[in-house]
């Protein structure tokens, strides 16, 4: 070999296993900064939380939230839980990442569990909640070309449904605010009214033999909290059996415990065909994952889809640790017990001062209309919130939403919905 000495002292120095000095986790950083290198998509909220526990965060300046959001309905076991420490400090020492040229330990054990605790035959990893429901769309699709030909394609999907940001899923999310401005975009989706059972028979009656599937939250949560009527949810099963088409359900948010069953879909007297989860499913982990049975997933043979990144064994070692506490009837019955604190909470500060025209969800899934008189005051009262030091969401303009972790505790619950009370009085006046 005629290398260089310097090659050869460059590869050797290269190689050594020491940390080198990058400085980055020591730069002083302040909000101020994300506007001017950070893409202006966001506006965050002007603090920055830098560590949690449990249900509680704390900001730059030691300033301690209560968390009703995790992170938008992911942090499903709260911030930094022991088991999710353990098993990524133990997959971390063990191998990171190896490609779907290779299968790993940590996705199949993750890929058994969800099989062994649901109506699916097969798994499908990948990084977010937008990619499973991508995969769920081309799957739909596919398994429909491949069965009836290329006529089959339209994808029946709800007004003010969210299904993530790629072009192909906020088509499907049917939020012109989400979906305009890219085109073209993807052809061949109807959106009809949610929970509107003549809306869908119709639209059978009319084009069945052009579905190929229909997607639909079992609650729309970014749409406002609206809860999916089971008549409606079990008219959309039978309309798809009866015309061949797949039930796509996206229990992103709605999955993993959120609800007090494990998925939605096991309290509303339907099986999909096909279910996307994320968000709690990693609980702060990037995974995302759609389940389907083995009949339709053979629609993916090999090649035909794919991802660098599902299925990391980082994600599934920390997944498997979340699923394993969340599978419990202990956890899951703990979550209807705090739903039912929450709506006991939450009706007695509207009783105190009437600023909610209406409280519904499931679980530690709650939405919180606000009165007539406070229409479009949602961001305002979530603002309020931040200042009173309490973390919560909004679902459109009018919802106040709250999503806290499934094991938060009584103590947090009743400071979180004591902040609640001064961040409403200070909004809405
Ligand atoms: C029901 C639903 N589907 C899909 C998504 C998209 O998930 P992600 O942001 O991980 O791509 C979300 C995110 O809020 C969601 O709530």
């Amino acid at each position: 070999m005629s290398v260089s000495r310097r090659d050869e002292a460059l590869v050797a120095q290269t190689s050594r296993r020491e940390a080198t000095k990058s400085g980055a986790s020591t730069m002083p950083v302040t909000r101020e900064l994300f506007d001017s290198v950070m893409v202006p998509c966001f506006a965050p909220a002007q603090f920055i939380p830098v560590r949690g526990e449990g249900s509680r965060v704390w900001d730059q300046h030691g300033r301690m939230y209560i968390d009703f959001a995790s992170g938008v309905a992911v942090t499903a076991l709260g911030h930094c839980h022991p088991a999710m420490i353990r098993a990524l400090e133990e997959q971390a020492h063990q191998i990171w990442h190896v490609s779907n040229w290779f299968t790993n330990e940590p996705a199949l054990r993750l890929a058994k569990r969800l099989v062994d605790a649901t109506f699916a035959e097969r798994v499908f990893f990948a990084n977010s909640g937008a990619e499973a429901n991508e995969a769920a769309l081309k799957l739909a699709r596919r398994y429909a070309h491949d069965r009836y030909g290329a006529r089959r394609s339209r994808i029946v999907s709800t007004l003010n449904a969210f299904h993530g940001r790629t072009l192909f899923t906020v088509t499907a999310g049917g939020q012109a605010k989400y979906a305009s401005g890219f085109g073209p975009n993807p052809a061949g989706f109807t959106h009809l009214p949610y929970n509107d059972v003549a809306a869908l028979e119709a639209e059978f009656a009319a084009h069945a033999d052009e579905i190929c599937a229909v997607i639909l939250e079992p609650m729309q949560g970014e749409g406002g909290m609206t809860p999916g009527k089971p008549e409606y949810l079990q008219a959309a099963r039978r309309l798809c059996t009866e015309h061949g088409a797949l039930l796509v359900l996206d229990e992103i948010q709605s999955g993993m415990g959120r609800t007090g069953a494990l998925f939605s879909y096991m309290q509303k007297g339907i099986v999909p065909d096909i279910l996307t989860s994320a968000k709690g499913l990693g609980g702060g982990f990037p995974i995302g994952a759609m389940l389907t049975t083995a009949e339709i997933a053979s629609a993916f043979s090999v090649g035909v889809h794919g991802t660098t990144y599902g299925g990391n064994p980082l994600a599934c070692a920390v997944a498997g640790a979340v699923f394993d506490v969340i599978n419990t009837t202990e956890v899951l019955d703990g979550v209807k017990a705090r739903h039912s604190l929450f709506i006991e909470g939450l009706r007695a500060i509207n009783g105190r001062r009437r600023v909610f025209r209406d409280v519904r969800g499931e679980g530690v899934w709650i939405g919180c209309e606000l009165d007539e008189a406070w229409r479009g005051k949602a961001a305002a009262v979530m603002n309020a919130a931040g200042e009173a030091g309490l973390l919560v969401l909004m679902a459109g303009a009018d919802v106040v939403r709250l999503a806290p972790s499934l094991v938060i505790s009584l103590d947090e619950i009743l400071e979180g919905l004591a902040r609640l009370e001064t961040a409403l009085n200070r909004a809405l006046t």
